[in-house]
């Protein structure tokens, strides 16, 4: 079965096209055209600028992506209908449509976040010979911390979706036991860089940052102290818009200084390692009042290579009989091969009425 998979949630325009046989995905084509340049000037993303790009970028891509595979050797188009900014949700869906009508396939609309969490199941395709196959690989019950620009999610998965007949993979039953409930963890990132003037997106130059005062600084436990929001609530949520005001406060008061290479370093570590204390306590604490088999990793932040090691750190050091499962940092960040994916796991409710698919901004899991 071969899927083209559309993600237009945010500022990447993706194409994908995925081969799905014997539950191991094959990745023929993985294209994301990216908007930061454009963003940049604004350090964020504006969702009518994005939605024109989207537009214009969507037919170039898919040409491009048709030099590698004839089109119609496709089966289904899996397309992101939420969550994620509705003007571009719905380039992505428009576009989708007027394909599905043009190579005559069936449309399957796809959640985002699911996106993010099947992503773990992408990394070794082309790479190594043996490729993760979900079902021996999946214990219940299990959970899911998706981090990226617009979510902070901990999603436990109590049990594996009925099987329907079609179906090739197994489909997965979620559950949000935890959000955010203001700004998202790659939000931080971004508004953070943001204030030390860093550019846009934050979370990797934040990092580097970060990296530079580890390896450069005598002393690497810093002196600037930053709050870790919410850490010792006994809830899974997070809130992360007091931990940038903190930032911005402390660079007020630091005055001239605090343009200083060094103290925006020690500042970026500080900022990266609050947001990591945070993250890691609620997923541990979450795994352990569930009693979880499989911590699952997921979202742009997730290609944090402290987080990806402290989390493991954590988990081999804190609960060792707990598997884990991180994506491979190319997945991480948007991407429609993670879409192709979803559908994968199940297609067999493609929508045939392709005016039942609405963009939804904030669909939940
Ligand atoms: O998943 P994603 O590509 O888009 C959304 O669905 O939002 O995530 C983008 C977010 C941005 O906020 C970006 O700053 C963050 O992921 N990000 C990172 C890193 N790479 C991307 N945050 C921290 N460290 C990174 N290495
Ligand atoms: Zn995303």
């Amino acid at each position: 079965m071969i899927i083209l998979g559309i993600d237009t949630s945010c500022d990447d325009t993706c194409i994908a096209i995925l081969e799905i046989e014997n539950c191991k995905f094959k990745i023929l084509s993985n294209i994301v055209s990216s908007q930061v340049k454009l963003h940049a000037k604004y350090g964020g993303v504006y969702p009518m600028l994005a939605k024109r790009e989207h537009q214009k970028n969507l037919p170039i891509v898919l040409k491009e992506t048709a030099k590698k595979i004839n089109l119609s050797k496709i089966d289904y188009i899996a397309v992101t209908f939420g969550p994620g900014l509705e003007p571009c949700l719905w380039a992505g869906i428009n576009f989708a449509q007027e394909l599905s009508e043009k190579l005559k396939k069936p449309i399957i609309p796809i959640n985002h976040i699911e996106g993010h969490i099947v992503a773990n199941w992408l990394s070794p395709i082309n790479e190594k010979p043996e490729t993760r196959n979900p079902k021996p690989e999946i214990k219940f019950p299990a959970i899911c911390l998706v981090v990226s620009g617009g979510h902070t999610e901990i999603i436990l998965m109590k049990d594996i979706g009925k099987y329907t007949p079609g179906d090739i993979l197994p489909s997965f039953k979620y559950k949000l036991i935890g959000g955010t409930r203001d700004d998202a963890a790659g939000e931080c990132f971004d508004k953070v860089a943001r204030i030390l003037g860093l550019g846009y997106p934050g979370g990797p130059a934040i990092a580097e940052f970060a990296q530079r005062w580890k390896s450069e600084a005598r002393n690497p436990k810093s002196q600037i102290k930053l709050p870790r929001p919410m850490i010792n609530q006994k809830n899974y949520d997070f809130s992360f818009s007091g931990l940038k005001t903190a930032v911005l406060y402390q660079v007020k008061s630091t005055g001239s200084k605090a343009k200083n290479k060094k103290y925006i370093e020690e500042m970026c570590a500080e900022t990266q390692q609050a947001i990591i204390d945070v993250l890691i306590h609620k997923t541990i604490k979450a795994a352990k009042d569930y009693r979880v088999k499989l911590i699952i990793l997921g979202g742009g932040v997730a290609a944090n290579e402290e987080l990806r090691k402290q989390l493991r750190e954590r988990i081999k050091k804190g609960i060792p009989n707990t598997k884990y499962l991180i994506p491979d940092t190319k997945y991480c960040t948007d991407n429609a091969a993670m879409i192709a994916a979803v559908a994968g796991l199940n297609p067999a409710k493609p929508i045939k009425n392709l005016k039942e698919i609405k963009a939804d901004g904030n669909l939940q899991i």
